[in-house]
């Protein structure tokens, strides 16, 4: 069941945000007490760009896209309020960062994703499966 979400949701490229209302959504989308993280300074430092979606109550959607400042941009950080879920913001604001991510010149939009993902990443989003690695770092 989708969740009561306020209003109408716009969904917003390179939007203006405080470093708060990100980090009480990442928060609650991967299930951690809030960091206090500057997110204002990670994504502006280092991102292409990031995707909003706010309702007639607030943040209710973020994507992080990353950048090697070239070719390739990658999809980080896909997060959708509990309340917002099941009626299609995800694949909204990933299709915002594809979009984007095209019009700045990129050729490549990567994301890495766990198993119960797939049909949100492939199906509803439309990427294509392909061979990828990972070595954890600490
Ligand atoms: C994953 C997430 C962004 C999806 O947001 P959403 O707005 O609910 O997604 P959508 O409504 O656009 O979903 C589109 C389709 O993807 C699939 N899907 C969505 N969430 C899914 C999930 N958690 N697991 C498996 N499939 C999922 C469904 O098939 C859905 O189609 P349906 O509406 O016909 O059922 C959201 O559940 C979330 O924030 N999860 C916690 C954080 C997270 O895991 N982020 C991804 C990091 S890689």
């Amino acid at each position: 069941m989708p969740g009561p979400v306020a209003g109408p949701v716009s969904v917003e490229w390179r939007g203006a945000f405080t470093n708060d209302e990100v980090d009480a959504l990442h928060a609650e989308a991967f299930a951690h007490d809030p960091t206090g993280e500057d997110w204002h300074g990670r994504l502006t430092r280092l991102s292409l760009g990031w995707v909003l979606a706010r309702d007639d109550e607030g943040l209710v959607g973020f994507v992080n896209v990353a950048w090697d400042g070239g070719a390739h941009a990658f999809v980080l950080d896909t997060a959708v309020a509990v309340r917002a879920r099941g009626g299609g913001l995800g694949a909204r604001l990933v299709a915002a960062a594809r979009e984007h991510a095209a019009a700045a010149g990129c050729a490549w939009l990567h994301v890495d994703f766990e198993d119960a993902l797939r049909g949100f990443y492939l199906d509803a989003c439309g990427f294509t499966p392909t061979a990828a690695g990972l070595v954890r770092l600490r």
